[in-house]
């Protein structure tokens, strides 16, 4: 039984597999349509979702299985003091994959340990974000054509964002991947991600303040919220919410094949007039989230 709890889980090989059965869902859906039929998959989030929780949903849907779960703790037993062992050993003799949010670092791994079912980490904190990072690689497949020699800049809350701490890590495997780290100070990437990723590997970075010093070079630019909710002090996030502000201006200096990423949601990162731009890719972004979902339930289901 395999969990996807770490973007390292899956080899390379078995990720090449995973995007070509996701192409191949977006070529022809129908074939799909009754993949899982008669499975059950839960969604239980501990935190707040939009994307994530639906896009898990509409792919099981989509592949003939069925969905149960809850969007927030309070409407759970947790609220009577069940551990999330004991909630995740009983969704787990109900269903057949459980898909897992919480704001806990290392919660869904702690989970997967007794999970009697295969358990997909949806989001732990500040921490790992996989299927985000799947969403995101294979957007950047189909806006590239492939995943090496790329200059990637990651704008925003790169403290807190775990979506980025994900990304950095997945990317890190793939050739000739240059980072611009681009946040004001406060928000910098943590060091253990510095240490154990780009020193050990040798992986060039840059790490710069203004987004305009670093946007010319960028084949991808992954742009992200300030991280709200992981705050201490409201002061602080007021401060730093609007330090990055996409528009057309800023795009005057990018490349002509720029791939503008966002994991979503946007708050004020990205002015609305960019959406018309060919280059803004999150909403193509937040399809294929969708369709990465399809391949994935399917693969941790052994239906494929
Ligand atoms: C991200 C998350 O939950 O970390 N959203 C998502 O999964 N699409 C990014 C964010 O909340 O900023």
């Amino acid at each position: 039984m395999k969990h996807l709890i770490d973007p390292m889980d899956f080899s390379l090989k078995e990720l090449e597999d995973l995007f070509e059965l996701a192409e191949d869902i977006i070529e022809n859906e129908d074939d799909f349509r009754h993949a899982c039929d008669h499975k059950i998959l839960s969604t239980l989030f501990y935190e707040p979702s939009t994307r994530t929780r639906f896009s898990f949903e509409a792919a099981m849907l989509r592949l003939g299985g069925q969905v149960i779960g809850f969007s927030e703790a309070s409407s759970s037993s947790v609220m009577k003091g069940e551990s999330i062992l004991d909630t995740i050993r009983t969704v787990g003799s109900y269903v057949d994959i459980i898909a897992l949010r919480h704001s806990k670092e290392g919660g869904p791994k702690f989970a997967s340990q007794y999970s009697p079912v295969p358990l997909i980490n949806a989001g732990d904190g500040g921490h790992q974000h996989p299927t985000q990072t799947l969403t995101d690689l294979l957007t950047i497949r189909q806006a590239k054509g492939q995943i090496s020699d790329l200059t990637v800049g990651l704008c925003g809350d790169l403290k807190f964002g775990r979506t980025v701490h994900s990304l950095i890590k997945a990317m890190s495997r793939y050739e000739n991947i240059n980072f611009v780290l681009i946040s004001p100070q406060e928000l910098q990437i943590p060091e253990y991600i510095k240490m154990e990723i780009f020193n050990k590997k040798s992986i060039p970075f840059a790490e710069v303040e203004r987004l305009e010093d670093a946007v010319e070079r960028l084949d991808i630019l992954y742009m992200t919220r300030v991280q709200k909710e992981r705050f201490f002090n409201e002061e602080d996030y007021i401060r730093l919410k609007d330090s990055y502000i996409l528009n057309k201006d800023k795009l005057k200096l990018a490349k002509k094949d720029l791939s503008i990423l966002h994991p979503l949601p946007r708050v004020s990162e990205i002015s609305y007039e960019v959406d018309d731009d060919s280059r803004a890719w999150y909403f193509r972004q937040v399809k294929y989230g969708m369709y990465i979902r399809m391949a994935l339930i399917m693969k941790l289901l052994g239906v494929m």
